[in-house]
């Protein structure tokens, strides 16, 4: 049980931080009236989540203030959250792309209103600005281990693609590739402020392992809510995964009781019939609730790492960010 007094709400921390993110990320896309900086703005209207930019700006503060007691933010850690809000959402839009999906963050998506070739390019080109922003910051670790996240989002979704044969390695598999696909940049963006704050080096490394458990936690909740949601409420597509041919953590977990879920796993959910007789074993089995448990497990694990800092505001934000993610409705 997360303790939930005593908690602070993450995004007023640093609300006039991140009020401040899109504009300043729409000043760097829109060089000119052209088509291509309308594109990659229009996520930026304000209305998303801002979770890893909020993630960031307190995981900075919290460090800040355990090294000089004083929780201001360096404008160098403002522009890695800046940067990490756009390789996630160009990421987004090429997700759309290969997921053909036509809703994204309750609106019409990127590729459903510009078509495929402008979107694949569109996400290219925010890319390149946030590559730029990242030089510009003018530190090589920082590049180097933001350059990492892009790698492993690439080699992520490409893992994806893919099927193990053997039962025993696919839970593995499936483990790496969320790592990849989505705590890696959560993980590597916290040891990036970390590194710009001068931090020691057991403290970068709990900076890191805190983005990890968060990023591992957040991902299996979106794949529990991808069986348990809506589209209205997540603002994207619901019960796409069977159909796009993966199979996430609530049914890795259901093939230990229905055995007949391997073959369905393996064909990639192809055959008539199998999306649907999959959703059903997955409902009747305990596929989610332990799915849901290791969520839960790390952010455990991400509280834990945190006494490890100095208690400060920013600290119980972050603690209650593991409230947050497992308690989100989208
Ligand atoms: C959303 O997953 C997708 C990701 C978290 C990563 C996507 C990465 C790429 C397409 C590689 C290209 C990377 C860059 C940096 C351009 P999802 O489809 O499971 O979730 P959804 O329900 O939000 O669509
Ligand atoms: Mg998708
Ligand atoms: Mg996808």
């Amino acid at each position: 049980q997360m303790s939930v007094h005593q908690q602070v709400d993450p995004y007023k921390l640093v609300g006039a931080e991140l009020a401040n993110l899109c504009v300043e990320i729409k000043q760097e896309v829109v060089t000119s009236k052209h088509e291509l900086g309308e594109i990659a703005e229009y996520y930026f209207d304000g209305k998303g989540k801002c979770f890893r930019p909020m993630l960031i700006m307190l995981a900075s503060k919290a460090l800040n203030f355990h090294k000089t007691e004083e929780e201001r933010l360096l404008d160098s850690q403002r522009r890695v959250a800046m940067i990490a809000e756009m390789i996630h959402t160009a990421s987004l839009i090429h997700d759309d792309v290969i997921d053909e999906s036509c809703i994204r963050r309750g609106k019409s998506s990127v590729n459903n209103i510009w078509k495929e070739r402008k979107a694949i390019l569109a996400g290219n080109y925010l890319l390149s600005v946030a590559s730029m922003a990242l030089a510009r910051i003018g530190n090589k670790d920082v590049v180097q281990v933001l350059s990492q996240t892009i790698e492993d989002l690439v080699r992520g979704e490409f893992m994806q693609l893919g099927s193990k044969e053997d039962e025993n390695e696919r839970f593995k598999h499936y483990l790496t590739k969320t790592f990849k696909k989505t705590a890696s940049l959560m993980a590597n963006s916290c040891k990036a402020i970390a590194v710009l704050g001068e931090l020691d080096e057991d403290l970068i490394g709990v900076a890191y392992e805190y983005g990890r458990n968060i990023g591992l936690s957040f991902q299996l909740v979106d794949d529990i809510l991808d069986f348990t949601s809506c589209d209205t409420l997540m603002g994207k597509p619901t019960a796409a995964d069977l159909r796009l041919g993966l199979a996430t953590a609530p049914v890795l977990f259901a093939s230990q009781e229905f055995p007949e879920l391997h073959s369905m796993i393996m064909r990639r959910f192809m055959q008539d019939g199998d999306v649907e007789r999959a959703r059903e074993l997955v409902a009747k089995s305990d596929g989610v609730s332990h799915a849901r448990m290791m969520a839960e497990q790390h952010c455990k694990e991400a509280v834990r790492l945190l006494q490890t800092l100095k208690l400060s505001d920013s600290r119980r934000a972050l603690e209650h960010i593991a409230y947050l993610v497992l308690n989100r409705q989208k």
